[in-house]
């Protein structure tokens, strides 16, 4: 088989730039080590950016994401039984729209089997070969059946356990990490979200995320330890738990209900650099990691598949590299202020466990800096619906 980018990773970084390519004519191999199923089971994010949503309308994508999707104005901090506001529109004149990473990837899908583009699903042993020469090409199986896609450039969306990043030799990659001594215990229940817009609560129990997909589906979020499982949370004790997390008020109107989908994921800062060798260009998670405090991990990953598309699209249109030859510069200096963003939220909302007094006395402060603070809000607005692309 031969094609201009293999794209290895059917998430949504890989699949939006896919789609972005095909509306330039450009054309793509996605392969997937997963089921379509296994995809859309995964239960992710749940804010956009206007960025990610220009890119879904370039993409043709994004008719239901008009219909279906909420946008929202503001979000509330709360800490103890104290609630304030930080209002984006009025700060920045720009929303969020509150829209699951399923529903994104589902219409991804829906647009690539329209377009009749092609996608392997069920990719085992997936290598890429010369990504520094003139021809690259990979190799994978299916069912063990080997097989072989030569290609100009390769995309490596495979997330942060894929092979794209691994592939670069050790002597090229710097990584930088930080891993947070927590983790977030999440569910998805059918129930009326307790709030029109999201709650992030700091509580000395622990953080909070009350967040929803739709006027009858919410997502809740409490910090739980490292080694917690999910199967020593009950419904009713993680509404419990939930309930004593956020305002008095806000707990009180909470409706509980069973819990459909329950998860803990870790919370890890990384990047590596560069984020292109050669051919071989990394998207999203398989190039970085937030915490999840700041709702940057899929936009980070929109706006690196933006930058991909904008340089791969002028040398198919004007023969031109500098698009390409710039992408790890650019799509980095954007990641690291999402990494800082992210971190700055996360260390403010979360409890830490070997935090002092005066580390306590330092998330109030800033805390009640924001709420206080306009030129705070309004950073913290600019920051939140996506610094500009
Ligand atoms: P992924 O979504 O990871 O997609 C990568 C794809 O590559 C997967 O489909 C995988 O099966 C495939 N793949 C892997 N290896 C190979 C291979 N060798 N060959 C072929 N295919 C391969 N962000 C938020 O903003 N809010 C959240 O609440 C949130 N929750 C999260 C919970 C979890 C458990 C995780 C892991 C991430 C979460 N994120 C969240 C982050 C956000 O979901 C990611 O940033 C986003 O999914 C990145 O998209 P991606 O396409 O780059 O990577
Ligand atoms: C979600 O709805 O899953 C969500 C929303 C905001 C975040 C993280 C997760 O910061």
């Amino acid at each position: 088989m031969k094609t201009q980018v293999v794209i290895i990773g059917g998430g949504p970084s890989g699949l939006l730039l896919g789609q972005l390519l095909h509306t330039r004519g450009i054309k793509t191999v996605v392969l997937e080590r997963k089921t379509k199923d296994y995809v859309l089971g995964r239960i992710r994010a749940g804010v956009l950016e206007q960025g990610l949503v220009r890119l879904m309308e370039q993409a043709g994508c994004a008719e239901r994401l008009h219909a279906e999707g909420f946008p929202h104005d503001g979000t509330l901090i709360s800490y103890g039984d104290e609630m304030f506001r930080v209002d984006f529109t009025e700060h920045v004149g720009t929303p969020v729209m509150v829209y699951g990473q399923t529903e994104v990837t589902r219409d991804l899908y829906a647009a690539r089997e329209a377009a009749d583009a092609p996608i392997v699903y069920n990719v085992d042993d997936v290598v890429i070969h010369d990504a520094d020469g003139d021809a690259p090409f990979v190799t994978y199986a299916v069912d063990g059946v080997p097989a072989r896609i030569e290609c100009a450039f390769i995309a490596g969306c495979d997330g942060f356990h894929g092979v794209s990043r691994k592939t670069i030799p050790e002597s090229v990659r710097q990584e930088y990490e930080k891993v947070y001594p927590f983790g977030w215990l999440g569910v998805l229940s059918e129930t009326p979200p307790v709030n029109h817009e999201l709650i992030y609560a700091n509580s000395p129990r622990g953080f909070a995320l009350c967040s929803m997909r739709n006027a009858q589906l919410s997502r809740y979020y409490i910090q739980c330890s490292l080694d917690d499982h999910v199967d020593n949370w009950s419904d009713d004790a993680f509404w419990e738990e939930l309930k004593r997390r956020i305002p008095a008020d806000q707990a009180d109107a909470l409706v509980t209900g069973p819990c459909i989908e329950k998860s803990i994921a870790p919370l890890r800062s990384f990047v590596t650099e560069p984020m292109r060798w050669g051919r071989l260009f990394l998207c999203g998670d398989a190039a970085h990691i937030v915490p999840p405090t700041g709702a940057k991990g899929l936009n980070t990953a929109a706006s690196d598949v933006h930058y991909l598309f904008e340089g791969l699209s002028e040398f198919y249109a004007k023969g031109s590299s500098d698009g390409i030859d710039t992408y790890s510069e650019k799509a980095l200096a954007r990641v690291w202020k999402a990494e800082r963003f992210s971190w700055w939220f996360t260390s403010m909302m979360h409890r830490f466990p070997d935090q002092t007094p005066f580390d306590l006395k330092m998330q109030v402060a800033d805390l009640e800096f924001l709420r206080d603070s306009v030129s705070a809000q309004k950073a913290m607005a600019e920051n939140y619906v996506g610094l500009p692309y």
